[in-house]
């Protein structure tokens, strides 16, 4: 698959458009009639995110359309964590559009927490509530930001930890159990909260090597579901196995996107093949 170069594609939502029009100029088109049968549950449009005078995303677009499991590769430094952040609003970019299940969140008053809970977010390090048992964690925030009643907050807490293998664990604190473990809560957690969207960022980076695989199987056994993912990762053989795209992410642009067979056998760029050469050794 050719690199997307800007220009050459319709929008994914309106595909009836003549094909030279960029997927940029529809933005308002798709804002208004919001994501369709097939259409992108995320979309940014000329995102810009600046820190003082670094640039850190440039003119970013992406569509993501719904069930997608993509996977963001890049060196460090490159904009991976921005960009991913951008899409629940944790940063906003400076300029362009970020439309979330049909919602631009850049939009005046747009409902940002409303979307967020939509968005669920799994980090490097795992963030949970040191002094809170493994169920408080996962059910706080249903209880405490959708309003939720205990018992069903409990009740699919209690699902998703037997699906990420520890229900057992579910009246321990954090700090009684491993790295591995307290990820594949935070994963729990996340999923707690329906979420139409699961970000995943470096979420391997901070274990122990003989925890990394437990928390991909159970990534993967997540991708199976459906769900749409978004996961920045370094792990190769992960991103093989589980993603249906791969973008590249060097210096806040997008310089490859496609399949993972073109990203890692037939890469377009010269910057990918150095980049793939020192990781793949
Ligand atoms: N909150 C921030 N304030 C200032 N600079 C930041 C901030 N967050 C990230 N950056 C800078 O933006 C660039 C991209 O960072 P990041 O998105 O974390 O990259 P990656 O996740 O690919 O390693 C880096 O140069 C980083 O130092
Ligand atoms: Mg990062």
């Amino acid at each position: 698959m050719p690199t997307r170069k800007r220009g050459d594609l319709p929008c994914a939502n309106h595909p009836g458009l003549a094909p030279q029009v960029e997927a940029a100029s529809c933005v308002t088109r798709c804002i208004s009639s919001g994501p369709g049968k097939g259409a992108s549950l995320i979309k940014l449009v000329g995102v810009n995110k600046h820190f003082g005078p670094h640039h850190v995303l440039k003119d970013i677009n992406l569509e993501v359309p719904m069930g997608q499991k993509l996977v963001v590769i890049g060196p460090s430094g490159g904009g991976k964590s921005t960009l991913i952040r951008c899409i629940n609003m944790l940063e906003r970019p400076n300029s362009g559009h970020v439309v979330v299940d049909g919602v631009d969140l850049m939009a005046h008053r747009a409902p940002v927490a409303k979307i967020r809970q939509s968005v669920s977010m799994v980090f490097q390090q795992f963030n949970l509530y040191p002094h809170k048992t493994v169920l408080e964690n996962i059910t706080l925030a249903p209880i405490v930001v959708q309003g939720l009643p205990r018992e069903k907050a409990t009740e699919s807490a209690l699902t998703y930890l037997d699906r990420v293998g520890l229900r057992d664990k579910a009246d321990q604190y954090p700090a009684q159990l491993s790295g591995g473990q307290q990820q594949r809560v935070a994963i729990a957690r996340a999923l707690n909260m329906h979420p139409k969207v699961m970000l995943f960022d470096e979420p391997t980076s901070a274990l122990d090597p003989e925890m990394i695989q437990e928390v991909l199987d159970v990534i993967i056994g997540l991708a199976n579901t459906g769900i749409t993912m978004i996961v920045v990762t370094h792990e190769m053989g992960f991103a093989k196995e589980a993603a249906d795209r791969v973008i590249f992410l060097d210096d806040g642009n997008i310089i490859e996107d496609g399949t993972p067979e073109h990203f890692f056998e037939n890469p377009s760029q010269d910057r990918t093949k150095l980049f793939l050469s020192k990781i793949l050794r």
